[in-house]
């Protein structure tokens, strides 16, 4: 009867081993997963073209959006409405009413979008004690050893973006629903505002010169990784 019980244990063990081999990789710490909800302002050097952004996000999982409201230095705000069935607009409201929908196919990046990263040590940065990782040579990614707040993620084609203020669970006044204007859905019209409309992002930057390959590269580098 022992010897039976010992001999059925025994397949069990090969069956855990693996896991177990894998759990000792696992001893080096995991990003924390973002919450469902927050609201981050995220100050961004996009280094390639020298510009400033300020950025205040407001990812909603479980409304299925995030909304990006991006200010670059004197221009106008751009706002970014991404929604989880893979659609997002760029536009902008008031005189320029440029509008730029497009077609992700994919829904918001996930809490766990950094699961699978590659730990790289501590690390201080902006007077912070960090943990980094990296995942794809696509991101570089800070968190407080203390608090496990994000503070900083760097993107490979030099993006950097800074975590000014990071609130778990804060959400959008939705009095205004978050829908794009009207200007995004206008199609034979043209009253010579809305070039980008129904473009390409080649397109969309010609008639938008300041405003959207560095945005486009920043979602993009997020898509690549979920
Ligand atoms: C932005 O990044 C560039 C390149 O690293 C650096 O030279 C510049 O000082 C940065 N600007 C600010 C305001 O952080
Ligand atoms: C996705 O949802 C948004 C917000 O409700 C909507 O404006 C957009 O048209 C939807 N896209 C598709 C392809 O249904
Ligand atoms: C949301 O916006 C509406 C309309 O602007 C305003 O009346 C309401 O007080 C706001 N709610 C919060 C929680 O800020």
């Amino acid at each position: 009867m022992e010897r039976l019980s010992l001999y059925s244990v025994f397949p069990l063990l090969t069956l855990l081993l693996p896991s177990a081999m894998i759990g000792l990789h696992c001893s080096d710490p995991a990003p924390m997963p973002w919450p469902e909800r927050f609201h981050a302002l995220l100050y961004m050097n996009l280094t390639a073209t020298g510009e400033l952004m300020v950025t205040d996000i407001w990812y909603d999982l479980p409304r299925g959006r995030n909304v990006h409201l991006m200010q670059r230095q004197l221009d106008d705000l751009l706002y970014n409405v991404e929604w989880e069935n893979g659609t997002s607009f760029y536009y902008t409201l008031g005189s320029t009413r440029y509008c730029h929908p497009k077609q992700w196919g994919i829904g918001l990046p996930r809490p766990d979008w950094l699961a699978d990263s590659t730990y790289l040590g501590r690390r201080y940065t902006d007077g912070f004690l960090c943990h980094v990782w990296t995942k794809l040579d696509f991101v570089w990614y800070y968190e407080d050893v203390d608090t496990r707040r994000p503070v900083r993620w760097d993107f490979f084609d030099g993006v950097t973006n800074y975590v000014m203020t990071f609130e778990p669970g804060a959400s959008l006044n939705d009095s205004q629903l978050w829908q794009a204007p009207s200007h995004c859905f206008s199609s034979g019209e043209d009253d010579g505002n809305d070039h980008g409309n129904k473009h390409d992002v080649q397109g969309a930057h010609e008639s938008n010169p300041k405003g959207l390959d560095m945005k486009a590269i920043f979602d993009l580098n997020f898509r690549r990784l979920i």
